[in-house]
């Protein structure tokens, strides 16, 4: 398979792309990879995929949000979230739906703090829970074999020491389970699920 990973030199993407190292990748990200693109700028996104061209699966394990506790949060706080995790993630889906050959599949990337709220997740969360009701209804739309998933990983093994005072009492994962998530979107047959990784 010819396989897009957008964050493939990020913590959870070096996971997956070790795991997909028998198709070929192309890794994406703003500054690292084999090809630049920034989620936030639709402009950005269709110029990666006119460069690109057409691939099996697009994967997504990248997006930001201010973590801010909800009554010191503005509007522009939110936003971030907004404009990385919720919609840089549906456009690129929107967009690469039209550079997947038939029988391909989108995956994109949610999180914990969704289903078991941290202090200052709230924007995070409502991204979360955005991309993965998008995730469950649109995968009743595509007619063309199309599969859309999305992994909700636990806060990362690799990532607990500088997250550790958020997430307190919670359970850190390695990210190589989490990274079978990714596969069994990729390489399997199912569309429109969440795998939560807790
Ligand atoms: N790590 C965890 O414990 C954990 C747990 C649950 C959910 N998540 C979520 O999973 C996703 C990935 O997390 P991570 O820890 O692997 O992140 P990370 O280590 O910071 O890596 C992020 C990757 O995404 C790329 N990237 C960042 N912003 C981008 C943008 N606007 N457009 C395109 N590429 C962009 C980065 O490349 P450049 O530096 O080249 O831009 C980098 O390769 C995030 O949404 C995060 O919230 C993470």
């Amino acid at each position: 398979m010819r396989i897009l990973v957008v964050g493939g030199k990020g913590t959870i993407g070096q996971a997956v792309v070790e795991k997909l190292h028998e198709h070929e990748l192309i890794i994406a990200g703003r500054t690292s990879g084999d090809v630049q693109v920034d989620l936030t700028s639709v402009s950005s996104i269709e110029m990666m995929f006119k460069k690109v061209g057409y691939v099996d699966a697009i994967v997504n394990a990248s997006g930001t949000a201010k973590i801010q506790l909800v009554e010191k949060m503005t509007p522009e706080d939110n936003l971030v979230a907004v404009q990385s995790k919720l919609l840089g993630q549906i456009n690129l889906a929107l967009i690469g739906q039209k550079y997947l050959h038939r029988g391909g599949s989108i995956t994109l990337t949610t999180g914990i703090m969704k289903d078991d709220p941290i202090p200052g997740g709230a924007s995070a969360a409502m991204a979360n829970g955005g991309v993965s009701a998008f995730v469950k209804s649109a995968a009743i739309d595509f007619t063309q074999g199309i599969r859309i998933n999305c992994v909700s990983p636990n806060v990362l093994i690799e990532s607990y020491e500088k997250h550790k005072d958020s997430f307190k009492g919670f359970v850190p994962v390695p990210a190589e389970r989490v990274a079978m998530a990714y596969v069994k979107s990729i390489e399997g047959k199912q569309t429109g699920q969440e795998y939560q990784v807790y």
